[in-house]
């Protein structure tokens, strides 16, 4: 236990030769906290404090951050302006369900065409992209799946925020990106 966070072992393959394989022991934080909800994710004390913790480990000067309040501009053209390669740190805070999608897009006046998981794999897939290796993203929503280890993307730290009553968590996923991507182990 680490500051009353439980830090699991999880076991990587790195290599297998004939009869043997050789594993790495990787270290992954993963604590729960309680807090009030709240629509503005960074103002959840936890969070803040996570966001915080990160930026500062890591020496990250600017998070880029796609998904603001209010709604600025499709985060697809805010990404682009990005080089591949190019940001150390990302908040993927996008809306976490395709009900608070069409109710994002409702309530700007804009006419949403899909609703299905691709919108999200889109997503993922130019934050992958634009992050440098060795780059943090922190997604946030109700699952741990963040991007993801085919996109590269390898789980650090993980952060529950519980709010009680019948409110979802929210799941904090920090990742390191730690290759383009996996075709390039294969
Ligand atoms: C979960 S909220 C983000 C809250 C914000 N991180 C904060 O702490 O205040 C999701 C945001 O994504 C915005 N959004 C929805 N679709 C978007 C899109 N295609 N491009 C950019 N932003 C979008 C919504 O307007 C909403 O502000």
């Amino acid at each position: 236990m680490i500051n009353g966070a439980i830090v699991m072992k999880s076991l990587k393959r790195t290599s297998h030769k004939k009869g043997y394989a050789k594993f790495e022991v990787n270290k992954m934080i993963m604590e729960r906290k309680w807090a009030m909800p709240n629509k503005r994710t960074f103002t959840i004390k936890p969070i803040k404090e996570l966001i915080a913790k990160i930026k500062n480990e890591k020496e990250i000067v600017d998070w880029c951050d796609p998904f603001p309040f209010p709604y600025k501009e499709d985060a697809i053209i805010y990404l682009n302006r990005f080089q591949d390669s190019s940001v150390k740190g990302l908040l993927f805070d996008p809306p976490y369900s395709p009900r608070q999608l069409k109710e994002c897009y409702d309530g700007l006046g804009l006419c949403l065409h899909d609703t299905k998981s691709s919108v999200w794999a889109n997503w993922k897939d130019i934050i992958a992209r634009k992050i440098k290796p060795g780059g943090i993203c922190i997604s946030f929503g109700w699952s741990t799946n963040g991007l993801g280890k085919k996109r590269g993307f390898e789980i650090v730290e993980i952060l529950l925020v519980a709010h009680g009553g019948n409110h979802n968590d929210t799941i904090c996923v920090v990742e390191k990106k730690i290759n383009s991507s996996i075709k390039d182990f294969s």
